[in-house]
């Protein structure tokens, strides 16, 4: 079972020079699973909470490559941990099954997604009480 311990916050290699920044994100490497998609969230404000759900199968790594959102995450223990997102070289990763709110979303911010998984609607789990059973 993972719980939030789990969930940790990735520094990913930012290369830097007098041009401006370069964060690269690389599957296999600082990102612990080869990449098979890639979504953003943007245009959500501050009332919105988006998520709600776990996944059986998919891992995430989440970067707010401009603006900042939070994420709350909740394991089936019941143990739950708030995470601000607000920097482009910094990603949240979940592994699978671990409850996953965002909200708070700045009028700039733009939520980058990274997964393992290709999308599959089957592997969703969005019902808070079977997710705790
Ligand atoms: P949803 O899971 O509600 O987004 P969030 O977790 O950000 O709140 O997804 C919104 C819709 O988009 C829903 O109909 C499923 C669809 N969707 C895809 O088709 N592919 C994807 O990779 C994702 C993340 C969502």
């Amino acid at each position: 079972m993972t719980t939030i311990h789990d969930v940790r916050m990735i520094t990913l290699p930012e290369l830097g020079d007098e041009r401006g920044n370069l964060a690269v994100i690389e599957g296999g490497g600082d990102i612990p699973f080869e990449i098979r998609r890639v979504f953003y969230i943007h245009g959500s404000d501050a009332s919105v909470i988006r998520g709600r759900h776990a996944n059986k199968r998919s891992s995430f790594v989440l970067i707010n490559i401009t603006g900042s959102s939070k994420v709350k995450v909740i394991d089936q223990d019941a143990n739950e941990q708030v995470f601000v997102l607000d920097k482009a070289h910094i990603g949240l990763y979940l592994p699978p099954m671990i409850w996953k709110d965002m909200y708070d979303f700045s009028p700039d911010s733009v939520l980058l997604v990274v997964s393992d998984e290709h999308y599959d609607d089957a592997e969703y789990v969005r019902d808070f009480a079977e997710f705790m059973r």
